[in-house]
C-alpha cells in the first residue's frame, strides 16, 4: 500500500491524467513514468519534464593501432526518471569509410549486425542503465572497441555518421558526431592524468512521440465520498494490439518464456477494455480541511515485463506541498521554475 498525504492548498486539485508513459529501468528494474499533463501543452521533440535530459555517447580514442584505433566508449544516461532495461539497448551508426570492429570487451554483446552495402552496423548490447536522477552509478555503461581499416592518426581518422539508439525500442533520435575537447583521465594509479587522443560525443534526446503514439498507462479514479469509480477510457492506450491480447485466464498466460521483454519493448498485455499495459489507480482517501491523503495503485497488466524498481512520475499541483510519502522515496523534479511546483516524481 502506497499513500501519500497533502497538504490541503487547495480543494478542487483532482485534474485527471492525459498522459502516461512508461519508460525502461535498469537491471532488470524499471521505471514506469506517469505524467499527469495539467497546464503544459504537449511538447514535441522534448520532455517538458526533464528538458536537458539526454543520453550522450562519448567516443574516447584512447590508441592509435596499425590499421585504426582503440576507443573507449562511455554511454551516459543524463536522464532524470527514464531508464534503459532488458533487454538493453541498440547503438546503430554508419561508418564513414569500411571500417570494421576487430574486438569489443566491456559489455555482453548480443548481436552485431553489419550492412556492408550501406556501411552500417548496429550493436545490441544486454547492458541496462539507471536514469541519472535516479542511480547516478549505474547510469552509464562503458566498453572498449578495436577498430580496423580506419584512420590511424587524428587527420584521417573519420567520425562515424547517422548514429541511432534503441533504448530499448523507439524514441531516442540522436545528432551528429562532434569533436570536442579530450577528455582527461586520471591513471589507474590516480597519480598522473592523461588525455585521450581525439574525442567525440553524440547526444540522442528521447521523444515520446517517436516511441509510440499511444501512452503506455492509464489513469483510474475513486474517492472516499462517492462510490463510483472512473474507470480509465476505453482503449486509454489504443486497441489496435485487440487481436494480440491475453486473457488473464487464458492458457498462454503460463506459457513458458512470456515474460522475455522483447528488442522493440512491444508489450504483451492482458486483455482488458483500456488495453494499458500499466494502470495507475488515484483513490483519495481523505480530504480534510488541513490536508488530504490518496493511496496509488499500480497494476502491471504487460505479461512481458516484470518490474522490480521503478518511478513513478506525477504532476498535481498540489505536490509542492507533500508533507508525508508512505512506502515511497520521494523526491522533487524541478525542471522549469514555472511550472516547478507540478512536478514530482515517485521512486521505489
Ligand atoms: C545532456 O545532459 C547534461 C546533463 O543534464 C547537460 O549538462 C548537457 O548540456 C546535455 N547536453 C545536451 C547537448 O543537451
Ligand atoms: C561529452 O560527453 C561527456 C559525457 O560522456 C560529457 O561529460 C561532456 O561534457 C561532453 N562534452 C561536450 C562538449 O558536450
Ligand atoms: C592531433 O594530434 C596531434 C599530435 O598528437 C596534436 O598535436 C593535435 O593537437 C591533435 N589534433 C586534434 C584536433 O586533436
Ligand atoms: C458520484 O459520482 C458520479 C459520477 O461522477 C455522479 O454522477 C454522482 O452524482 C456522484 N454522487 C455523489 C453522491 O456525489
Ligand atoms: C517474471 O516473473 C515471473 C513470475 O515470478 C517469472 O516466472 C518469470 O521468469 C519472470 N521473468 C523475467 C524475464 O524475469
Amino acid at each position: 500500500m502506497e499513500e501519500m498525504r497533502f497538504n490541503q492548498s487547495n480543494q478542487t486539485c483532482y485534474y485527471g491524467c492525459r498522459k502516461c508513459c512508461l519508460f525502461p529501468g535498469m537491471k532488470s528494474i524499471c521505471i514506469l513514468v506517469v505524467v499527469f499533463l495539467l497546464m503544459l501543452p504537449n511538447a514535441g521533440a522534448y520532455d517538458p519534464l526533464d528538458p536537458t535530459g539526454n543520453i550522450t555517447i562519448k567516443w574516447d580514442i584512447v590508441s592509435w593501432t596499425a590499421d585504426g584505433h582503440v576507443a573507449a566508449v562511455t554511454i551516459s544516461n543524463f536522464q532524470m526518471y527514464r531508464s534503459i532495461m532488458n533487454p538493453g539497448w541498440t547503438l546503430g551508426w554508419q561508418w564513414a569509410k569500411k571500417e570494421v570492429i576487430w574486438s569489443m570487451v566491456g559489455v555482453k554483446l548480443l548481436s552485431k549486425e553489419t550492412v556492408p552495402s550501406s556501411k552500417e552496423m548496429y550493436l545490441t548490447v544486454a547492458g541496462v542503465m539507471s536514469a541519472w536522477g535516479q542511480d547516478p552509478t549505474g547510469s552509464v555503461s562503458a566498453f572498449q572497441v578495436s577498430v580496423g581499416l580506419a584512420g590511424t592518426s587524428n587527420k584521417t581518422v573519420k567520425l562515424p555518421k547517422n548514429f541511432n539508439l534503441l533504448g530499448p525500442g523507439l524514441g531516442y533520435t540522436c545528432g551528429p558526431a562532434k569533436v570536442v575537447p579530450s577528455t582527461v583521465y586520471l591513471t589507474p594509479d590516480r597519480r598522473r592524468k592523461t588525455q585521450a587522443l581525439m574525442t567525440w560525443n553524440v547526444t540522442c534526446t528521447y521523444s515520446q512521440y517517436l516511441a509510440s503514439r499511444n501512452p503506455s498507462c492509464c489513469v483510474s479514479f475513486s474517492s472516499f465520498y462517492n462510490e463510483t469509480i472512473t474507470p480509465c477510457p476505453t482503449c486509454a492506450c489504443g486497441c489496435q494490439n485487440k487481436n494480440n491480447c491475453v486473457m488473464s485466464d487464458s492458457k498462454q498466460a503460463h506459457r513458458k518464456g512470456i515474460n522475455t521483454p522483447r528488442k522493440d519493448n512491444a508489450p504483451l498485455p492482458q486483455c482488458t477494455h483500456h488495453m494499458c499495459p500499466i494502470r495507475v489507480h488515484w483513490h483519495v482517501k481523505l480530504n480534510y480541511k488541513d490536508y488530504w491523503r490518496v493511496k496509488i495503485a499500480i497494476t502491471n497488466f504487460n505479461y512481458r515485463m516484470n518490474y522490480t524498481q521503478w518511478t513513478l512520475v506525477a504532476q498535481h499541483p498540489n505536490l509542492n506541498s507533500v508533507t508525508q510519502v508512505f512506502s515511497f522515496d520521494y523526491k522533487p523534479l524541478v525542471p522549469y521554475e514555472s511550472i516547478s511546483e507540478c512536478l514530482k516524481p515517485i521512486s521505489i
